[in-house]
Formats: structure tokens, sequence, C-alpha cells
């Protein structure tokens, strides 16, 4: 097996970042992908994906445990995704005028989700997220949006705000160049914890309630029995919307999403990740009438050049064509493989591994956590030691505790074996 290390092997990627690093702020486009936070000086460049592997260009190969950050349900370059692709580019790669594939498209997403009967699409989760709040703002003619901590809903300005001491406060801004006034519009409230919520309620008026059901951008930690569902409660008694951000759970988690595994009905969906199928697009959707609030049908203004461009669309159709009740048992089976073989490979250690379909965290703390306050009481350097050992012996995990692992259908019984015997070495490197 080839194996990757942060010494001489992998020069290539060293010297590319060097270049890199003068051209693009941290050398890269998207910061987690630095690998700073597992304690790394530089990133593994990637020259190509080959089904559940990455191959660096250095040469090594990896079995990737990150595809994308979610939308390589299918691994990487599957074959009906790369025919789809490249047929469309064949016709022209955007034309600025609607194509029946993104009606196709919308009928599969209203399908799929039972609270969704319109669609419109994006480029990114964070537009659909943005948009899916501005829709809720003017429909309840309120300003105020409340969130969860640790929960992660794209960089838009106001989302990028944190909680600060006390159970439920006005938003603080998370990053330098948002403003205390968008920050002041959000509040955020701890996940799972009830009283915070409904204390947060009886203070102010939100347009609406922003959840990730499955949350999964503090690591994995989903709700607790009945929390969503009193959140459900809650929004409808409140006056507002129930904004359900699926970009990582849905498409993934069950056929429906979580709302379909929960049990839960959003009045707006945000979607991202697998519906585009690794090219860039995203959604947002509801009711008709809510939906019918959107330009050029009502009022409420939205739009995008490369809004539901036709090689995502092709991609994104390709994808969920491979999504069917079958695909979502093998996912379930090979999630809980994973899930697992890394609890026997951590046997004995203080390692907590969390999971659901298509998702997997392994917690560096005795007890799984709750919320996002327990997530970074986790061993946040062991993590580093951790992703480090399993880089070097030709895995490639998140660069971060607070990222899930996604288990794609390229997977197999020997990835994961593969994976598993890397991790009880790994663990022991970490924790000993
Ligand atoms: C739950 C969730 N919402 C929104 C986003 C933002 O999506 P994008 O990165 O496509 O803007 C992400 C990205 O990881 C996400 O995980």
């Amino acid at each position: 097996m080839s194996r990757a290390s942060t010494g001489p092997d992998t020069r290539r990627s060293e010297v590319v970042y060097a270049r890199a690093a003068g051209l693009m702020p941290g050398g890269v486009n998207s910061p987690v992908r630095a690998m700073r936070s597992i304690g790394r000086d530089h990133p593994i460049f990637v020259e190509r994906g080959e089904g559940f592997e990455l191959i660096d260009v250095d040469g090594h190969r990896y079995v990737d445990w990150v595809c994308s950050w979610g939308p390589l349900i299918l691994g990487h370059a599957h074959p009906d995704v790369v025919e789809a692709v490249t047929d469309a580019a064949e016709r022209g790669t955007s034309y600025g005028a609607p194509t029946e594939g993104e009606v196709e498209l919308a009928a599969e997403v209203c399908d799929r989700f039972a609270s969704v009967e319109m669609v419109r699409m994006t480029s990114s989760g964070t537009e659909a997220a943005m948009s899916a709040v501005r829709l809720a703002r003017a429909v309840t003619e309120r300003d105020a949006i409340l969130k969860f901590a640790g929960a992660y809903h794209g960089h838009v300005d106001g989302l990028l705000a944190e909680a600060g001491s006390g159970l439920a406060t006005a938003g603080i801004p998370a990053s330098p160049g948002v403003t205390t006034a968008q920050a002041a519009d959000t509040t955020v409230v701890p996940w799972n914890e009830l009283d915070a919520l409904e204390a947060a309620l009886a203070e102010r008026e939100f347009a609406a309630i922003l959840a990730e059901p499955l949350p999964a951008n503090m690591g994995l930690v989903p709700p607790e029995p009945g929390f969503l569902e009193r959140v459900r409660e809650l929004a409808t008694e409140t006056g507002a919307l129930l904004v359900l951000d699926e970009v990582i759970s849905g498409f993934r988690v069950a056929r429906g999403g979580a709302q379909e595994l929960l049990g839960v009905r959003a009045d707006l969906t945000v979607m991202g990740k697998v519906i585009g199928g690794g090219l860039p697009a995203a959604a947002y959707g509801g009711s008709r009438a809510v939906m019918s609030r959107i330009a050029p049908a009502g009022d409420v203004y939205q739009a995008g050049t490369l809004s539901g461009n036709p090689l995502a669309v092709a991609a994104g159709l390709a994808t969920l064509g491979n999504l069917d009740s079958e695909a979502y048992r093998r996912l379930k089976s090979l999630t809980d493989q994973l899930a697992t073989g890394l609890r026997g490979a951590a046997e004995g250690l203080p390692v907590s591994v969390v999971s659901i379909n298509g998702l997997v965290t392994p917690f560096f703390s005795e007890e799984p956590p709750s919320d996002f306050a327990a997530a970074g009481a986790c061993d946040l350097d062991a993590y580093g030691r951790f992703a480090r050992a399993l880089l070097d012996r030709g895995i490639y995990p998140p660069a971060s505790q607070f990222e899930a692992w996604f288990v794609s259908l390229a997977h197999d019984e020997a990835a994961i074996e593969r994976t598993c015997d890397a991790a009880a070495e790994a663990f022991a490197e970490a924790l000993g």
C-alpha cells in the first residue's frame, strides 16, 4: 500500500502549496481544505478521484471519507454522472434560460420531500439558506432568526453569529466583517436544550427557526428524542417558519432526507451537496403558497446567472437516479460497518462513535456530545494526531473533529477493513 506522510514523500503537494499560498489566501479556496486544524503545514493536493479513492499529486492513494464534504454519495467519477455531464456539456454549458432537466429535477425533489411542493435552485447551499431566510422574513413580516449553536448554514453574514454566554443570547459576530446589526438579528441557542429555546422564543418574535435536523457541522450530534418534534411545535405556536437545512442530510440519510427519517415536516427546506452530484447546485423549497412569494411569481427577489445550470442538473439527476431504496439500505449497512469497525478499533480508549445513515463521527470524548459546547470539549489535539496518522496510512479523514465522515456507495467492505485496521493504529498513536 502506498503511504502518504507529512514528510518528504508529499514533495509535490508541498511545492504546489508553496505556490498556492502566494496566490490564494491560505493556499485554498475554502478554509478546512488547508488541514491546519489537524496540525498539518500544507494540504494534500488532489490529482484525481476514482470510486472511494483520492489520488494525490504525489501518486498516493487514499480511502476518501470526505467525498467532497457530501456531494459524492456515489463516489468519485461515477460513470452515470460522468456520462450525463459529458453529454450535457456537448449541448452547451449554460443558457440562462430554462431547460426540461430543471423541471425533472424539481419533480424528483418534490416527490422525495413530502413538505416540498415547489423548488427554486441556486448554485450553493449558502445562497439557498440565505434565500430561505429572506423568504421566511417576507412571509412572517419579522426580522429575527433563531439558529442553534454549532449549526452551519453557509457563510451568510447574519448566520455567522455565535452564542455568547447565557442560555440564549443575541448573536455576536463570529467573523470580522459581519456587522453588529446583522448579527443582532440572529439569536443563537444551544442544540438539544429546550429550556433555552423556550426562553428565547418568549423574548422575541422570530421569522424562522433554522436548524440542521441532523447537525453534522460540529461532528454528528443528532437531536435527542422529542427535541425536533418540540421545535416543530414551538415554531407553529410562535408563528415562526421552521426552516430545516438538509444540505447534508437531504438525499443522504433517507430518500426524503432527515424529515422522512425523523418524521418532522419543515415549512422550508434547504438542500445542497447531493442534489448537484458534485457540481455546484443547491435549492430551497416548501409549500406552493409560501414558494409562490418568490419572483417572478411573487415579490421576493432572488436570482442567479448559473442557477439550474444544465451540467449541475444533469449530475444531480444522474445521482438521484441511483438513489433507490436498495441504495439507501446499502448505505446504511456500510455506515453501520464503518461505525462498528471504528468502535472496535478504539476499544478501551476515550472515543465515542456516532453514526446515522451515510454519516459517522468518531469523537475524542468518552460520551457522545449533545451540543456544541460538548463537541468543543473533545480532545481536538488527539483528533489532529489521529487524522495525521490516518493520512500516513493511506486513509483520508475530514481534517477536523467538527466535520462528519461521509460514506458513499462506492465504499465497500475492503475499504472499511483497510480504514479500521489503520484506525486501530492511529487511535493508539493519537492517545498513546
Ligand atoms: C448544513 C449546511 N448548510 C449549508 C451549507 C453551505 O453550503 P455551500 O458550502 O454549498 O455554500 C453547508 C456546507 O457545508 C452545510 O453543511
